[in-house]
């Protein structure tokens, strides 16, 4: 198993008097190269859940083991580089900084690993015409359209060749014909070995196939989903 939750408790500002249980004794696993959805209203845990998926910091209490790693054994140096090594993120307004260039945009997550600007330029060639945005690489990402500005994303969570793309309400913003395409890339990626987890309560994500198992997330607790 590529990530392995078991038992899973986060609390917000413990012990304070606007302390949150955001997740409560939460069992989750995802098989490597699947794609899962994490689906529920808004407040009900989902992006507590990829947080702690993606590395961002570990659990209060509980088991999580991402990618042979279990996080609260890690120091926090040492989740940042193993976050760097295996997770490409993908957020709901893509968090584009519209100032800097298509290329700069894509090549951030190298920034703090000392990659020479003519290394990083040629990591990003091949995403760049792979999805479609070479034409636009030295534009300010705040001047190209919707689609371009969501495969500039794609390409973004790409350029460390993670294993593990998270995705969080990746489809908020797009029409169904962009939402579509969002999807057909991710089952693109899951088709060459990634694994694709992806928080949205779009029904389209689930209904557009290539999801491999659904979770449904409900006051900070998670079920399998079989409908
Ligand atoms: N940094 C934080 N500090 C305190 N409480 C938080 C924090 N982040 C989230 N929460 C609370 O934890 C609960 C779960 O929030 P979370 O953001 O995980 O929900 P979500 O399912 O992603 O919602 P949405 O669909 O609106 O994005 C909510 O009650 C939220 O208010
Ligand atoms: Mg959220």
């Amino acid at each position: 198993m590529l990530v392995e939750l078991a038992d899973i408790i986060k609390i917000y500002n413990q012990g304070r008097v606007n302390e949150v249980r955001a997740l409560d004794r939460v069992n989750v696993t995802v098989e490597q190269g699947s794609m899962v959805c994490l689906k529920g209203p808004s407040g009900s845990g989902k992006s507590t859940l990829l947080s702690i998926i993606g590395c961002i910091y570990p659990p209060t209490s509980g088991r999580a083991v991402i990618a042979g790693k279990q996080l609260a054994r890690l120091p926090d140096r040492f989740l940042t580089i193993h976050r760097r090594q295996t997770i490409g993120f993908i957020f709901q307004h893509f968090n584009i900084l519209p100032k800097l260039s298509v290329l700069e945009n894509i090549v951030l997550p190298l920034m703090p690993l000392g990659i020479s600007p003519s290394k990083r330029r040629a990591m990003a060639g091949p995403l760049l015409e792979r999805y479609g945005i070479d034409h636009r690489r030295d534009f300010p990402a705040g001047e190209i359209s919707g689609g371009e500005l969501q495969r500039v994303a794609i390409a973004r969570a790409l350029i460390n060749d993670p294993p593990v793309i998270i995705a969080d309400e990746p489809t908020a913003h797009l029409d169904s014909k962009l939402s579509r395409d969002f999807l057909h890339s991710m089952v693109e990626l899951k088709g060459e070995g990634k694994t694709i987890i992806i928080a949205s309560h779009d029904p389209l994500v689930t209904e557009d196939g290539g999801v491999d198992m659904t979770y449904a997330v409900h006051h900070g607790r998670v079920s399998q989903d079989v409908s």
